[in-house]
């Protein structure tokens, strides 16, 4: 019972890659101090190759006799080189080494979440072109307030997305120090090249402070933080074409692939992506109440707490990445119900205020 509670493998088995090319780079710079000869360099990064083939193939045996993903190919390596295998772990630490995987891995996964809500922003743009002149009402209190356009409405949610991907980079930037070094907690009496490692696996800069470095966790809580405020401005686009879809609105038609029918009624199409994505929201929401309860009072350094930062962070991740996709989709394939936005303009008393200020003015 406790290997299943203490196993992380279940899930940080995701992190694979970028546990061994962590690996390969410790293994090069232990050659170039002398810890290694050569050839031993040679042998341990060839089988970390072959074992990330192994991995991604399917061909890898997973145990949850072994902790985690460190321990996995670690075990794999001494199982294909023997004694040589035994030595890759000189002047490291699982806690500086997890800290690595998870900078490698969010350094990628950011790259892509900006990539697709750069999509999302040239879309948002495409569309509002289309619908210069569209008018609708613009509400306030969820009463009908001024005369917009649809494009006008569009861009509001452009300029969110905008800030989010700010956000990003402030989060990037942040992710981008190398803790490897750190050791356990208090670095290594082995005068390990930090600098070479820093430069071949592309980080800005090198932690400064061993003990800081293997605890934290920040990085993380800012990252969730980021796909939660992307979700949030999310959930408020999908409750507003919720709304705009209905009959009583009819504003918006989004498109079939993204709607589903009722097992009982045959007139209903109902906006399952959008209400998912709302409701996917509050998990999110709810990972980052998890990491920052996680790190409160969670005295220095490592603790095995730590482990339990992947979860929230991977689904964060993986939700924002698949939430921000479906919302381009559903940009791009609704259709602007013109004359129902128009009608709703001219039916109301909206306009008074423009004729007010046309009086005062005159
Ligand atoms: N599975 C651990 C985690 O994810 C790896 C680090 C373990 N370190 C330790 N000192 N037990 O945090």
């Amino acid at each position: 019972m406790m290997e299943r509670f203490s196993a992380s493998i279940g899930f940080d088995w995701m992190l694979y890659e970028q546990d061994i090319e962590g690996s390969k780079a410790h293994a090069e710079m232990l050659c170039r101090i002398g810890v290694l000869s050569a050839n031993e360099k040679e042998v341990l990064v060839n089988a970390l190759e072959d074992i990330k083939t192994e991995i991604r193939d399917g061909e890898f045996a997973f145990s949850s006799a072994l902790e985690d993903i460190h321990m996995h190919v670690e075990a794999r390596l001494i199982e294909m080189t023997g004694e040589v295998g035994k030595k890759l772990h000189t002047g490291r630490s699982r806690n500086d080494q997890v800290s690595l995987d998870m900078r490698m891995f969010l350094k990628r996964e950011l790259i892509e979440i900006s990539e697709g809500l750069r999509t999302l922003l040239m879309t948002l743009i495409a569309r509002a072109e289309q619908e210069q002149r569209t008018i609708m009402p613009g509400y306030t209190h969820m009463q009908r307030a001024q005369v917009v356009t649809f494009a006008h409405y569009l861009l509001a949610y452009y300029y969110m997305f905008k800030r989010d991907l700010g956000r990003i980079k402030t989060v990037q930037e942040g992710v981008d120090v190398l803790p490897l070094g750190s050791g356990a907690l208090a670095g290594s009496t082995i005068p390990l090249d930090r600098e070479f490692v820093r430069a071949k696996l592309g980080f800005s800069r090198v932690s400064e402070n061993s003990m800081d470095s293997v605890s934290d966790r920040d990085f993380i809580v800012e990252a969730i933080f980021a796909a939660a405020m992307v979700m949030i401005h999310l959930s408020r686009l999908s409750e507003d074409l919720i709304i705009f879809s209905t009959e009583e609105f009819g504003f918006v038609s989004l498109p079939d692939a993204l709607c589903t029918g009722s097992s009982l009624m045959p007139h209903k199409k109902n906006p399952d992506s959008l209400e998912l994505i709302r409701g996917n929201t509050s998990r999110v929401v709810g990972d980052l109440f998890s990491i920052f309860t996680l790190l409160k009072g969670l005295p220095l350094t490592y603790d095995r707490d730590l482990q339990e930062d992947k979860e929230p962070l991977f689904h964060a991740i993986g939700t924002v990445k698949d939430a921000v996709s479906i919302m381009d989709l559903c940009i791009k394939g609704l259709t602007a119900r013109k004359e129902r936005m128009e009608t709703a303009v001219y039916e109301s008393f909206m306009p008074a205020v423009e004729m007010a200020e046309y009086l005062t003015v005159k």
